[in-house]
């Protein structure tokens, strides 16, 4: 395993403190130089059933769909020491079917990355990055968060006794990914700025002071957030979908499906690749302008807004990856409006299945692209739903109240989403009143 600078080449033997290539300043990844030699022992079958296997063992490493796949992951030396896991991974692939028939798609899964420890993805990428800080001797890690990296870090902190730093813009992140990062023992800075101005403090803080920056800049997450993708194609009996969809805020998730998709193809675990595409809030669009107006050559910052908090970033670290693996898959970018968000939301909830805001933007993607044609209706297509519902109760209550666009410029199209709410009803507490209820409900389904 070796570090390279995704733009120069360069080939450093450690990572500078902010995990910035120390030539030219663009991002680093890992590279697995022995995959193509003779020296690397395995082949396709045989770490295919000797994934399989770990899943009956009691070894905790064994245990987390992590590092169930640790033969395409950096190596921890002394793992039992320095590896710390909740036994993230592990989650679960569900059919959507009233999704799937909304869409006018007959093959329609959600791989649920809420059902992560910490109740996101972050938790994949985070067992590898807080190890490697862990075995690095580190007293302190930090992040900027929109609010899951956050919640995430400071569980594995904990978990390796280390103390965390948290940088979160005030008022702009949801109540329960605040709640966790002070339950787990961060210490929490709201910060007057949004999560871009979050992330420059942080970048200075790390030149100046002995922290592991656990932003998607180290690409120690990168490489934990692989195996969802991974876990994903085993689930699906090595047989990948014609489409996964992700949500691109910081990009770096993207980023970690895709460089997945071209090892495991590599590799030959998979012999074709899924077209990987990336949806984003119209409010915080770099990335889809980027691509759409520019050709991916260059981003413009922007000031962002949405009311997907988790995705509110106007200047995308990982934009250059995600790129790459768009081109790689030939996969598509696509933007998606607020309404449009919170009905799909209500949807994937009303599946029995449920996520928060953020997650939910690759339904309403996957609808623009089947309008589009670039999704056909006898494809199989996989959503990476990112997030738990509860991480953002707000939100939600307030949809099938009614309130969440009252008063906003979106009150007219959100007009559209009356027939997915499902306000609380307040009735008198006797019998009569819930019958009645009853019948009303009946009547109306
Ligand atoms: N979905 C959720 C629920 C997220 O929390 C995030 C990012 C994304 C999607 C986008 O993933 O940044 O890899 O493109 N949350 C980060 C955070 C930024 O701080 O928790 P990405």
């Amino acid at each position: 395993m070796k570090l390279r600078c995704i733009s120069c080449g360069a080939t450093p033997a450690s990572a500078a403190q902010d995990f910035r290539c120390t030539v030219c300043g663009d991002l680093l990844e890992f590279f697995f130089p022995g995959w193509t030699s003779d020296a690397f022992s395995f082949d396709a079958a045989t770490l295919k059933s000797l994934w399989l296997n770990r899943r009956t063992s009691r070894d905790a490493l064994d245990q987390s769909g992590v590092w169930r796949f640790r033969e395409l992951l950096p190596h921890i030396p002394n793992p039992e020491e320095h590896v710390i896991t909740l036994r993230e991974g592990n989650t679960p692939l569900y059919r959507l079917p009233r999704c799937a028939r909304a869409v006018g798609v007959e093959n329609l899964h959600a791989k649920h990355q809420g059902m992560n420890p910490t109740a996101s993805f972050k938790d994949t990428g985070m067992t590898v990055a807080a190890s490697s800080a862990h075995q690095g001797g580190f007293r302190w890690v930090a992040c900027a968060s929109t609010g899951n990296t956050s919640a995430s870090m400071a569980a594995y902190a904990a978990r390796g006794n280390m103390h965390s730093l948290v940088l979160i813009p005030e008022g702009q992140i949801s109540w329960g990914k605040l709640s966790q990062s002070l339950d787990y023992g961060a210490l929490t800075c709201q910060l007057r700025t949004d999560f871009d101005g979050c992330v420059r403090i942080l970048n200075e803080l790390v030149r100046q002071k002995p922290v592991y920056l656990l932003n998607s800049v180290n690409p120690y997450r990168i490489e934990g957030q692989k195996t969802a993708a991974i876990e994903l194609m085993e689930q699906l009996a090595w047989e990948p979908p014609d489409h996964i969809i992700v949500p691109g805020g910081n990009l770096g998730n993207s980023s970690a499906i895709g460089k997945a998709l071209l090892e495991m193809r590599e590799l030959k675990l998979i012999s074709r690749l899924p077209k990987l595409s990336i949806i984003q809030a119209h409010g915080a669009n770099p990335f889809y302008r980027s691509v759409r107006e520019f050709g991916g050559k260059k981003l413009e910052p922007m000031t962002a807004d949405t009311l997907a908090t988790a995705i509110r970033i106007g200047n995308p670290a990982s934009w250059k990856k995600a790129v790459r693996v768009l081109e790689a898959t030939g996969g598509e970018v696509e933007e998606v409006s607020e309404v449009e968000i919170a009905a799909a939301k209500a949807e994937i909830g009303a599946d029995g299945i449920g996520c928060e805001p953020a997650s939910a933007v690759t339904l309403a993607g996957l609808k623009r692209l089947r309008r589009s044609g670039f999704v056909k209706a006898g494809e199989a297509v996989v959503l990476i739903l990112t997030g738990h519902l509860l991480k953002d109760p707000d939100f939600t209550i307030k949809f099938h109240r009614g309130d969440l666009f009252a008063g906003t410029g979106d009150a007219v199209e959100a007009v559209q989403t009356k027939h997915l709410q499902r306000a609380p009803v307040e009735l008198d507490a006797n019998l009569g009143a819930v019958i009645g209820a009853l019948d009303a409900a009946e009547r109306n389904s």
